[in-house]
């Protein structure tokens, strides 16, 4: 089939996409949004970069792209991640927290038929793990629980005394409270001590480096890994992190057959969205996103959504699983008349606990975005309208873009910086500056 689209089609369907995206609120769990200025790198010469050559030695740099940018990842991504990680040792190759994953089960996971116990996905396990350790070569057992929430322990032990494995991979995805890592950690080394104990935490990164959660690392656990874009706002990325020396070179002596270019401009990006969540707050966004957290699941029980775990607050991290079901709306009809009303939300089976599909939602880049106080009573006001379907949804959407006006805030600073200044001017010319997009600006302008 031929292409149908035109260039000046993609300009403006772009365009149409950002005015609706920023008048409308994502919900998503497991997307965020960042600065404009962690996404400058995007723009520029360094999104065309391969970099290799980390101790900058001389012989090395056989891709010279780089060469003088080498610091930015040097000095600034990787010793931010080891401030805030609490770690010594950095991996920022991921490109995304499935290829940490693959990238952690295959430096980690043993040999050939080695045993990797993960967590089962109806606990809330990452539904690719099996999948991924399996085609990796490895045998696959699972952690359980006694409820949706909570892991077995006795269970754990037993299984880790009996199938001895190489690694206790703890994945948990869909989740409303984070498993007790040290009671996890001490129960596995007492069965297996040459067992190790990696903590996926891509859900939850961004409360961890924002200190709203405990570290891993702390716990006791090997090694962590999390994406950068889900509660952390950043690129779409992943890292590993750990305090051993013997994992860090596991998982490099691994990474260069798995991951060739590491995506350089994002891995810069995220060095300045670590800068800025270390000096603009990212520690009140961490703990604000949990207490967002639990009073939208409050606001939106108490207008007639059943919300998951009220019993236990309802959640301890970003996310609400709603029971959309249990109210007599399929939850997919929930989140069409959601997206109406400019809000986005995942819709989806799966959830421990829930016999169908529920409604998944976050507060974390609602928060990112600046919505507090007051705003989480009007959101929840037009989100409860929306599902029940009481009122038009084009007036949702017009309160939903009210409240995105009301906490966009910074366009003052730019005229008054020259370093926004040259920012900005960097990201018009980025636009501009090569013939071939001189010549496709004639053609979308004709
Ligand atoms: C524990 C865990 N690992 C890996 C992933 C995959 O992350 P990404 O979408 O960044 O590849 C997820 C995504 O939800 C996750 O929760």
């Amino acid at each position: 089939m031929n292409a149908t689209v035109t260039l000046a089609d993609v300009v403006r369907l772009l365009a149409e996409n950002e005015g609706e995206a920023r008048r409308g609120l994502s919900m998503v769990p497991s997307e965020n949004a960042m600065s404009g200025i962690s996404k400058l790198p995007m723009l520029l010469d360094p999104y065309h970069r391969y970099f290799f050559n980390e101790s900058d030695h001389p012989d090395r740099w056989h891709f010279r792209g780089a060469q003088k940018l080498r610091d930015l990842e040097m000095n600034l991504t990787v010793p931010l991640l080891r401030e805030l990680g609490r770690a010594e040792h950095v991996s920022v190759r991921p490109l995304s927290g499935l290829s940490a994953m693959t990238l952690v089960l295959a430096a980690l996971g043993g040999e050939n038929g080695s045993t990797v116990v993960t967590i089962a996905p109806e606990n809330g396990g990452h539904f690719a793990t099996p999948s991924v350790a399996r085609r990796l070569g490895l045998e696959v057992e699972f952690l359980r629980g006694t409820g949706p929430h909570e892991l077995d322990l006795d269970h754990a032990a037993e299984l880790v005394a009996r199938v001895r494995p190489s690694l206790v991979y703890v994945d948990q995805s869909h989740c409303l409270f984070p498993i007790d890592v040290a009671s996890l950690v001490t129960t596995v080394r007492a069965a297996s001590p040459g067992t190790l104990v990696h903590v996926d935490a891509s859900h939850w990164f961004g409360l961890v480096l924002g200190g709203a959660f405990r570290n891993p690392l702390d716990e006791g656990a090997d090694s962590v890994s999390g994406s950068t874009h889900k509660t952390f706002p950043g690129p779409q990325k992943a890292v590993v992190l750990t305090r051993d020396a013997g994992i860090d070179q596991r998982v490099r002596d691994t990474q260069d057959y798995l991951i060739s270019s590491h995506h350089f401009a994002s891995t810069i990006g995220l060095g300045i969205a670590l800068l800025e969540f270390r000096d603009c707050g990212g520690a009140e966004y961490a703990r604000a996103v949990v207490a967002h957290t639990r009073r939208f699941g409050r606001l939106l029980d108490e207008r007639g959504i059943t919300v998951a775990a009220k019993e236990r607050g309802y959640s301890a991290g970003h996310q609400l699983w709603l029971d959309t079901e249990a109210d007599g709306i399929a939850p997919k009809v929930a989140s069409d008349r959601l997206f109406a009303a400019g809000l986005r939300v995942n819709f989806m089976a799966g959830l421990p606990g829930f016999p169908g599909q529920g409604v998944r939602i976050g507060l974390n880049e609602p928060t990112y975005q600046g919505l507090a106080g007051d705003d989480l009573v009007e959101l929840a006001d037009v989100f409860a309208a929306a599902v029940h379907d009481t009122s038009p949804s084009e007036d949702l959407a017009g309160r939903i873009a009210a409240l995105r006006l009301r906490t966009r805030f910074g366009a003052a600073v730019g005229s008054t910086s020259p370093l926004l200044e040259n920012a900005l001017a960097l990201c018009a010319d980025a636009l501009r500056t090569n013939p071939l997009v001189s010549r496709s600006a004639q053609v979308i302008a004709s």
